[in-house]
Order: C-alpha cells, then sequence, then structure tokens
C-alpha cells in the first residue's frame, strides 16, 4: 500500500499550481485532476496530472483509490464574476454539482481532509466594506452564490461523515511564483493588477478605471490584495491544523487592509518604471466600494504567518510572471 496522497483538483491553474509547488517542496506526495479547460500542462510541475473532470464519478473515485488519496484540496472552479452572470447554469454545474459529486466519491473513499477554495464573494456588499467570518453571506452573483452552496455541502458532509474541512474564503489574489515558475496564465484575465501589468509591459494599450465616484478616499474601489504564495501557505497551514486534529472551520484569507485602484496603478508604474495610459469608465455593475477581510481568526487558529504583505512586493511578483510571458507564451 502506498502511501496517502493529496489530491489537487485545478492543479493546473493559477492558485492551484502554487499549491501543488508548495506541497512538493514539503515531500508531500500529491495528484493533480484538471481538465485543462481553463488551466495549462505546463504549470503541472512535479507532480502527475490526470486530465479528467471533478463531476467524472468513474475518474474521481479510480483517481481517489490509486492513489490512496486521504486528503483532497479542491480548486477547481470557473471564476470568472460577469461569466457567471451570464452564464449562471455553467457555474452552479462546473462548481456547485461537480463539488456534490467530489464529495460523494470522497466520503465513498474515506477521504480524511477536505480543503475548500471558497471566496469573498459570498459576502456581497457588506455594508462596512469589510468582513468577517461572522458577517451575514449575501452573495450578489452566480460565482459567489455556487460557491456557498459548495460551503454548505461541506459543511453539512461533515456533520455527518469522518471527514474535516477548511473552508478558505479568498479575497483579491494576485501576484506569482518569486521564482517565476508558475503564474495567472489566462488569456482573458479581467483582475486588476494582471490587468494592469500587462499594460506595463506592452500587450494592452491602456488600463481602465471603473469608477472614480466611490466614498472612498481617492475615489476608486478599494480591495484586500493578497499575495498568492501567501494564500498557497494557508492551504499547507490548513492541512497541518487538519492532521492534528483540528476541527472543520471556515476562514477569510486577505492581509486585513486595502489598495484602491489608483494606489495599485500607481504602484505598477513605480516598480515597473513605465507610465500606464489610463481610462476612466464609470462604475462596473455589481462591484462593492471596497471588499478587505477581517482576517484575525486565520492566524489565530491556523497560525498562519504571511511573507508578502507588500503591494510593491505582489506587483513585482506579478511583473515579472508577465514578462516571462511575452517570452514563453503559455497555450
Ligand atoms: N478594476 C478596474 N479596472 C480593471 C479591473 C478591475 O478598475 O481593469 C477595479 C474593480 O472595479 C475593483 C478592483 O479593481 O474595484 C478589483 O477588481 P478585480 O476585477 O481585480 O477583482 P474583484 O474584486 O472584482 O473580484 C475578485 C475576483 C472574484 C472574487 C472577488 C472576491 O475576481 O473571483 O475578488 O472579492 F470573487
Amino acid at each position: 500500500m502506498s502511501l496517502p496522497s493529496i489530491l489537487v483538483t485545478g492543479g493546473a491553474g493559477y492558485i492551484g499550481s502554487h499549491v501543488v509547488l508548495q506541497l512538493r517542496a514539503r515531500g508531500e506526495r500529491v495528484v493533480v485532476l484538471d481538465d485543462l479547460s481553463r488551466g495549462f500542462r505546463q504549470a503541472v510541475i512535479d507532480a502527475p496530472l490526470v486530465v479528467g473532470k471533478v463531476g467524472d464519478r468513474d475518474t474521481v473515485t479510480r483517481v481517489l483509490r490509486e492513489h490512496a488519496v486521504d486528503t483532497v484540496m479542491h480548486f477547481a472552479a470557473y471564476t470568472i464574476v460577469p461569466e457567471s452572470v451570464s452564464e449562471p447554469l455553467k457555474y452552479y454545474g462546473n462548481n456547485t454539482c461537480s463539488t456534490c459529486t467530489l464529495l460523494e466519491c470522497c466520503v465513498g473513499a474515506g477521504v480524511r481532509n477536505f480543503v475548500f477554495s471558497s471566496s469573498a464573494a459570498v459576502y456581497g456588499m457588506p455594508a462596512e466594506g469589510s468582513a468577517a467570518e461572522s458577517t451575514p453571506t449575501a452573495p450578489i452573483n452566480p460565482y459567489g452564490t455556487s460557491k456557498l452552496m459548495s460551503e454548505w455541502m461541506l459543511r453539512d458532509v461533515a456533520s455527518a461523515a469522518p471527514l474535516k474541512y477548511v473552508a478558505l474564503r479568498y479575497f483579491n489574489v494576485a501576484g506569482s511564483d518569486p521564482q517565476c515558475r508558475v503564474g495567472q496564465a489566462s488569456p482573458n484575465a479581467t483582475l486588476l493588477v494582471k490587468v494592469a501589468c500587462q499594460a506595463a509591459v506592452g500587450k494592452r494599450a491602456e488600463v481602465v478605471i471603473f469608477g472614480t465616484d466611490y466614498a472612498t478616499p481617492d475615489g476608486t474601489g478599494v480591495r484586500d490584495y493578497i499575495h498568492v504564495e501567501d494564500l498557497a501557505t494557508a492551504h499547507l497551514d490548513a492541512l497541518r491544523y487538519l492532521r492534528g486534529g483540528g476541527a472543520s472551520t471556515t476562514l477569510n484569507v486577505g492581509y486585513g487592509h486595502g489598495y484602491s485602484v489608483r494606489e495599485v496603478l500607481a504602484s505598477v508604474e513605480r516598480v515597473s518604471g513605465k507610465r500606464l495610459k489610463v481610462r476612466e469608465q464609470p462604475r462596473r455593475p455589481g462591484d462593492p466600494p471596497g471588499l478587505i477581510a477581517r482576517a484575525e481568526r486565520i492566524r489565530a487558529e491556523l497560525g498562519w504567518q504571511p511573507r508578502y504583505d507588500d503591494l510593491d512586493a505582489i506587483v513585482r511578483t506579478a511583473l515579472a510572471w508577465e514578462q516571462r510571458l511575452l517570452s514563453d507564451p503559455w497555450k
């Protein structure tokens, strides 16, 4: 019988690929399941890749058995909010229904630990612009709802089966592997830091600011940007916590403070030494003015200690990654 493995669904994607690297660096056995619909084969370094869908019961059951999986880290999901609004069933199918199938397979195979990629999108528009784990969930788009429904399934399964979980609610993830091995490679990226870095390396002509009339210090939206490397570490901390007998829990992953759109653009200009062409537009529908994590609980419960809580450090890695993609585009 082989040693137990960790199944990383979506391990060929942006966040999952960073977590796989950290797990392998700690000597963990890892197997990746990814359908490559949004992920990249090149992103899976140093771990076996099974190309398949999380909603495919036979494939999942076979992988869990053949690799003696005792822990699942579940990243595979669609994540584009406007797309979720125009194609809601695609999101409920791929995010919620597939998670249901995955959980059924996990219970059947006796998986003990489950780490779930949730999102700050479950909070919708919290009144004060910040959200603690106790803040009422009120998603305002199908993406957020699809994640919240998965959280609920997980909670209920964990009270009926010997499976424990940590659900991590990510705030605004940015940056890339400091060694530049992996990063966000999706062709139609919409996330601010990536878009601004693409403009800085000449891949885009301009950056649009969506809304300059918010009740924020400089009128633009404020978010809690967290380095993907620190986010990845939170998953390893969650694993250690669960293995150590920790109870199921749901935690925000953010730094607890935010930056405005203008501050992000200023950082990209500072780090790149380039002037960005900026165009101001009306607000993007569905954007909250501010969304910042109340982030004390993850430090207390998991002992999480972020190392990259610095906007310029985030931008530096994001920019290095865009420069790498210029000479070595991922397809
Ligand atoms: N923004 C711009 N111009 C752009 C892109 C973004 O001004 O080209 C602004 C937005 O209006 C917002 C901020 O930059 O004020 C951040 O926007 P992002 O699109 O980078 O990220 P969001 O906050 O909209 O959403 C992200 C993820 C979601 C997740 C959410 C949780 O995309 O998956 O964080 O907070 F649900």
